[in-house]
């Protein structure tokens, strides 16, 4: 018998299997040998929500959530956000290794070629009330450009799949900031393509009637940002990328997907959670307060807890550390404090400790981008656009990977069993 396989006894039968063991996983199809009687569906696992479950091979992002490790294509999460940029740890990510100097050079001058949008896709926002939340707009928007390109669903064409890729990572800045500028009453703002792929985006943000120039530690701050945000292997989003994409939609319905689960609380949303969370708690003295609460279960330190880190979130560290250089430009967010309070008494609180919570990527990130002037509702725009790169990356290896196949999970079946129909008449 193989060392690499597991012997399973069915204690219904007393029949005993032999299961193979690849990668330290077992293929949850291997288990539907496992019969009571011929006519037995088979055994097979129950795992909602993923907790252990691997749906993929994939060679994009390592994460040890034990060690707080963070690696993309092999290179650590500490060592991009210092030397790269978001740009070169985008072509990184989707085609694995580093660029050389004139593959990066015509990297960043086909996305910075592709950032405008059609004219249309001004008169759709158009159409949205005065106070839609941005990011609603963002995911409709993302959809709604499957319609201006109707090649891209010839999916298994990869030339096809990489213009898709480009446009996309090209856009998302100009229709997000599009989103705020529609949101505010204020005029768009083209693409201005002398400037980086931040410097532009801040640009199409904040240029009001004079002239722009992003500051260059801001744009740099939110580069890293950027970087920080670029991948996070299977996460709640990317998810829904593949699963929506492994139906052979067109990328921009599937990312339309993926967009949609970011912004959730639990997910991508959750930056905004935190930011109105340390709003509510309103000063330093009402952090032991707010931490009872979250004792008594009343409420969820937000910005806290991951479902793979349990240690630090090695973004978060890096986030906490550019905070201070933000605010040397911008005056310091006094909501630091408040966050810095927090995280002091959950780190040395038995509840916190028990449960390995620790501040994930978005227990800092908010206060960064408030104090750069960023509404609270555009934080999960501002997680969505350098995770375009990680959903596509994800979605490219997905669509050359034979095991793909539709996602289509089974289901416990808590139901009636068959009964007769009632006539309305006679239903008590
Ligand atoms: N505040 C208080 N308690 C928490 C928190 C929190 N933020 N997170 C988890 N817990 C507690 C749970 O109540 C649970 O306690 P119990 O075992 O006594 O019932 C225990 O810790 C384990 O929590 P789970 O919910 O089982 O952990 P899971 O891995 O399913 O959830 C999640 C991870 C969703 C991120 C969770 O920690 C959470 O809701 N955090 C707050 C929201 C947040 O910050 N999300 C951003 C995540 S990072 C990202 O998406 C980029």
């Amino acid at each position: 018998m193989s060392e690499q396989s597991l012997t399973i006894t069915d204690n219904r039968t007393g029949k005993t299997y032999s299961v193979p063991i690849t990668d330290g996983t077992i293929r949850a199809m291997d288990l539907r040998q496992i019969k009571v009687d011929p006519e037995d569906f088979g055994l097979m696992s129950h795992d909602p929500g993923f907790n252990n479950t691997s749906s993929c091979r994939s060679a994009i992002t390592y994460i040890d959530g034990e060690k707080g490790i963070l690696r993309y294509r092999g290179y650590p999460i500490e060592q991009l956000a210092e030397n790269s940029s978001y740009l070169e740890t985008a072509y990184l990510i989707l085609n694995g290794e580093l660029p050389t100097r004139p593959e990066l050079d015509a990297w960043v001058y086909e996305i910075t070629h592709r950032t405008m949008v059609h004219e249309n896709i001004k008169k759709l926002m158009d159409g949205f009330q005065y106070d839609a939340h941005p990011m609603g707009m963002l995911i409709s928007t993302i959809a709604a450009l499957s319609t201006f390109y109707p090649n891209a669903r010839k999916i298994k064409d990869s030339a096809v799949r990489r213009l898709q890729i480009s446009r996309l990572i090209a856009k998302m800045p100009t229709i997000a900031a599009y989103a705020y500028r529609k949101r505010m009453g204020l005029p768009y703002v083209y693409p201005d393509n002398t400037l980086s792929y931040t410097g532009n985006f801040l640009k199409m943000m904040f240029q009001m009637a004079d002239s722009y120039q992003p500051h260059p530690v801001l744009e740099r701050a939110l580069d890293v940002l950027f970087i920080l945000h670029a991948d996070h292997e299977q996460n709640c989003g990317t998810n829904a990328m593949r699963s929506v994409s492994s139906s052979n939609v067109d990328p921009y319905s599937a990312m339309a997907g993926a967009a949609a689960a970011l912004y959730g609380p639990l997910h991508g949303g959750a930056n905004e959670q935190v930011l109105r969370m340390l709003q509510d708690i309103g000063s330093v003295d009402n952090v032991p307060e707010f931490i009872t609460k979250v004792k008594n279960r009343e409420t969820l330190l937000m910005g806290f807890g991951h479902r793979v880190y349990k240690n630090y979130d090695p973004r978060a560290a890096i986030v906490k550390k550019m905070a201070y250089e933000v605010f040397e430009v911008t005056g310091r967010n006094p909501l630091l404090d408040i966050a810095l309070e927090l995280e002091r008494i959950a780190l040395e609180d038995e509840y916190f400790i028990e449960r390995k919570l620790y501040p994930n990527v978005d227990f800092y990130t908010g206060i960064i981008y408030q104090a750069m002037r960023f509404p609270v509702d555009m934080f999960p725009v501002l997680f969505a656009i350098p995770r375009t790169v990680g959903w596509l990356a994800q979605w490219e290896e997905s669509r050359e990977d034979k095991e793909t196949s539709i996602a289509r999970p089974r289901q416990i079946y808590t139901g009636y069993n068959e009964r007769d129909f009632v006539p309305v008449e006679k239903r008590s």
